[in-house]
């Protein structure tokens, strides 16, 4: 989802530091150490609220900073007005609702009071936060890499952090002179401070903390557990017994307490333990942490803490952090002749975000025992189905697999496909059964290896069956509104059938045809002829929604919209401007129960673009070709693309299917040059764990995909080449752009349009896509690129990218 954040100050100069520089060693070699390129800062002012801390690629625990900033959602801000409240272990990527995961927040004190006495700390969150360290150019002292994040706070503290799967490793480095050096456990704030019935057991001897508390979800109606097991050790030297102990209520620390049971708290009390120890006699005083989590239980937490981290071996887990993500991000090469080194690091940073959620909660999922992969933070379907999966599906079909075995597993224990799930739970679902196109494209893709892959064929297709023809009791938690879908092919606006939100008709509509569409692929492939044919008629649904007089007000050559529709068949009206900045009535269009106006997030203008698997059909409906591109032209030229949310996301690359590729490839530059950049504000909205992430990098790439189908729209690449490894096929496949001649600055123009394409050689049918046989085989793609906007997707009549009602997809 995107959260529109209109009153907020922004520091648009403010570039925290990060690890970038040289890591290109040259143009001919391979880039060997692509973390280095990565800058964790993008988004992390303005609301795009993404996780600069540590993690591992899908990792489950994402250890990082949290703020007292209203833009907290993944905990950190890099606008350094805004202080630091602790350090907890979760976190999710570019979400919004409120903020998640923010468990278990630790707090380092240099010192308490006049006389630091532990009765003096200042416990609460308000209380304790305190400024960060600013440099003297007037940003944070904060550094961010894959797999660590280290922070100066102006109490001289320094903190480092990274992680493995489950387990966060923190290093409290206190300056030399610290008499008490002391670190808090909070219980009960999760970033929206919902935790209740807060249990702690500390044990004097080792300074073992044991935790848990139940919590709000952040998007949904639900709760979940979580549980956490804390240990320390010095670093380079023997830590001993904490020689003080206790916990803490709010702002009242007190001694000597080991259990919460002996505190008196209340419902929303903030509750949680401290620990004093006693320093170093020279020098600075480093402290390691050790965080286990777990969602079933205190004791799984300390077992998973023991078995990812027996050594506390501060730099070890910190290297074996940034190799995994070497190793990932290294299957993708890019040649960096006449390239802008922030493009470079654009693309590893974008990659980098595609493969933070979903998150790898395997052996922690509460609800069921399974020896599936289990993977939560799907946060949500809706955001991620367009973009992120096709960008896994080239370089990371494993961890794809993985997570499709754990969708079909939760639909069998469920009875629907998860769509928004969050911390263990069912959290909003936003618009259709978004979870079928996933599926779709991994079946689509990797049907000859889905055995290899563990995937069953059997179990994919009845789980998208059930999520077509069933309805659930609760349609805004998983599955759809099926049974109108199935008896009008439309969502009637009139009907009050209950089980669900009566809102977002026709956005939904349209998202159940694109779903109907991702099942028909899949049952063709399984041979089911008559369910292809029938999904396929299903997708085609959308026509329902077309009411072709509606106008634009004011711009009558603007003709034919989206809109609601009745039971008896007629439509009603929805102000095609609706939910855009030229809305009159400036409505919004989320998921409040006062949106009736049938669109979700975007105005009708933008989903009257929406029919992906039939845009040749749909210029048909806009009147064809120079219609369709006059309508695109007046999408930009008047601000109704929407650059901070996913349904505008195939808009810039419409222009293909009218034979005008050219105008797609400059239309999908200018959008980069306008909106995304490597700066703290350089992500427009919410990155929607990794779907924006994934987004900027297929059109870095030069590409751009349609879920459940074998074809990728072509344009060209920001770099003189680019390859992409697939483990599964045990291929590489290369884009080379031969005449290739730099990017220009501000999209438009320049020697970056598609003549011709060759594929091992052989000139190919078409400048407009290609085929994913093209990366089974890893084949070499040339281009030769032109400064000429008016190349056509060629001669042939094969040459234009594939439709549903001009032969479909095979
Ligand atoms: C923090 O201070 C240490 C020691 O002075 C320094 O090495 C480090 O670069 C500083 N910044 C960060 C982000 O750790
Ligand atoms: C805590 O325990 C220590 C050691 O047993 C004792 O000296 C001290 O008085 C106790 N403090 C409180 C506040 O109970
Ligand atoms: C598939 O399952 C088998 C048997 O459980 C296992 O040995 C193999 O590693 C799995 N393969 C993948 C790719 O998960
Ligand atoms: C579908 O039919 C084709 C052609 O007869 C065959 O090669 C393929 O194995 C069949 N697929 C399935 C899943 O039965
Ligand atoms: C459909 O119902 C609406 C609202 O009751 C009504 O205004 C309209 O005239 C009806 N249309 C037809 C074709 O009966
Ligand atoms: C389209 O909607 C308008 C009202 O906005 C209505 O007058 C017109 O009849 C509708 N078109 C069709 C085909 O029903
Ligand atoms: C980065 O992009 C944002 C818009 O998303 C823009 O406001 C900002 O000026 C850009 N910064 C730079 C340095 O280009
Ligand atoms: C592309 O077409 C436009 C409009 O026909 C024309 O003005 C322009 O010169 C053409 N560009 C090139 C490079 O031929």
């Amino acid at each position: 989802m995107a959260w529109h954040i209109f009153s907020f100050l922004i520091l648009s100069s403010c570039v925290a530091r990060y690890a970038g520089g040289a890591a290109v060693d040259s143009s001919t070699t391979s880039i060997r150490d692509p973390a280095n390129l990565v800058n964790l800062f993008i988004g992390t002012t303005k609301g795009g609220h993404t996780f600069p801390g540590a993690t591992l690629p899908h990792g489950m625990l994402k250890v990082g900073p949290d703020t007292n900033s209203p833009d907290n959602h993944a905990g950190y801000d890099a606008n350094p007005i805004w202080n630091f409240v602790g350090f907890s272990q979760m976190h999710d990527d570019g979400t919004g609702g409120s903020p998640p995961l923010s468990n278990f927040k630790l707090w380092p004190f240099q010192s308490c009071g006049q006389s630091d006495e532990f009765e003096q700390c200042t416990t609460s969150l308000s209380t304790r936060s305190v400024p960060r360290k600013v440099l003297s150019n007037g940003l944070p002292d904060d550094t961010a890499e894959p797999g660590y994040f280290s922070t100066n706070l102006s109490t001289s503290i320094r903190v480092e952090l990274t992680a493995t799967r489950k387990v966060a490793l923190h290093k409290y480095t206190f300056p030399a002179g610290t008499q008490n050096p002391r670190i808090l456990l909070d219980l009960t704030d999760d970033g929206q401070r919902s935790g209740r019935n807060p249990v702690m057991e500390l044990d004097p001897a080792t300074g073992r903390i044991k935790g848990d508390a139940s919590f709000a979800a952040s998007f949904g109606v639900g709760g979940y557990n979580a549980y956490a097991c804390v240990d320390f050790k010095g670093d380079g030297f023997q830590l001993g017994a904490p020689k003080e102990f206790g916990g803490w209520v709010d702002d009242s620390p007190v001694k000597n307490v080991t259990n919460a049971n002996q505190l008196q708290f209340f419902s929303g009390s903030q509750v949680g333990a401290m620990l004093t120890f006693t320093p170093r006699r020279i020098g600075p005083t480093s402290i390691l942490a050790r965080v286990g989590v777990s969602f079933i239980s205190a004791d799984q937490a300390c077992s998973n803490a023991e078995q990812e981290i027996s050594t506390f071996d501060f730099n070890h887990v910190r290297s074996a952090a940034r190799a995994e993500w070497n190793d990932l991000l290294g299957r993708i090469q890019v040649k960096t002749d006449d390239v802008d080194p922030e493009i470079v690091s654009l693309f590893y940073s974008s990659v980098y975000r595609t493969h933070i959620s979903p998150a790898d909660y395997s052996g922690e999922n509460p609800r069921w025992d399974s020896t599936e992969p289990y993977y939560d933070s799907l946060y949500c379907n809706w955001d991620t189905y367009r973009t992120l999966y096709s960008f896994m599906a080239l370089h990371d079909p494993v961890n794809f697999a993985r997570i499709v075995r754990g969708m079909i597993n939760i639909q069998q224990h469920e009875g629907w496909l998860p769509e928004c799930r969050g911390a263990t739970d069912q959290q909003w679902v936003q618009g259709g059964s978004n979870g079928d196109p996933i599926l779709g494209e991994f079946f689509v893709k990797f049907h000859e290896h889905a055995a290899a892959l563990n995937v069953s064929g059997d179990a994919l297709y009845t789980a998208l069956l059930r999520d077509a023809e069933e309805q659930p009791q609760d349609w805004d938690l998983q599955g759809r509104q099926a049974n109108d879908w199935k008896t009008f092919g439309f969502l009637p606006f009139d009907r009050s059938t209950g089980g669900g939100s009566n809102t977002r008709h026709v956005s939904r509509a349209l998202e159940y045809a694109f779903d109907d569409f991702a099942i028909s692929q899949v049952a063709k492939i399984l041979n089911k002829t008559d369910d292809a044919a029938k999904y396929a008629r299903r997708a085609g649904n959308y026509i329902n929604n077309w009411n072709a007089t509606t106008v634009v007000p004011g711009r009558e050559n603007i003709v034919g919209m989206m809109q609601l529709r009745l039971s008896n068949g007629s439509f009603a009206f929805t102000d095609p401007r609706h939910c855009s900045v030229n809305d009159p009535t400036h409505s919004t269009c989320f998921l409040d129960s006062n949106n009736h106006d049938g669109f979700y997030e975007s105005s009708p203008i933008v989903y009257s673009q929406y029919v992906p698997q039939d845009t040749a059909k749909l210029i048909l409906l806009q009147g064809g070709n120079q219609k369709f591109i006059d309508r695109l032209n007046f999408i930009f030229e008047e601000n109704y693309f929407d650059s901070t949310d996913e349904p505008s996301q195939q808009i810039p690359f419409m222009y293909h299917y009218a034979n005008r590729p050219g105008l797609s490839t400059q239309t999908s530059r200018q959008v980069i040059a306008q909106f995304y950049n490597t700066s703290t504000n350089g992500l427009p909205g919410n990155d929607d764990s990794g779907a924006m992430g994934s987004y900027v990098a297929f059109y870095l790439a030069g590409l751009y995909p349609l879920p459940a189908t074998r074809q990728f729209l072509l344009s060209s690449p920001y770099f003189p080449e680019i390859s992409f490894f697939n483990p599964i096929f045990g291929t590489t496949t290369t884009i080379r752009a031969k005449n290739f001649n730099g990017n220009p600055k501000d999209g438009t123009g320049g020697t970056v349009f598609v003549r011709s394409v060759k594929i091992d050689g052989e000139l190919w049918k078409s400048n407009c896509f290609i085929e994913w046989d093209a990366f089974i085989h890893g084949s070499t793609i040339d281009l030769e690129l032109t400064d000429d906007i008016n190349m056509t997707c060629g001669e042939g009549a094969d040459s234009l990218p594939p439709s549903l009602s001009t032969g479909g997809y095979d």
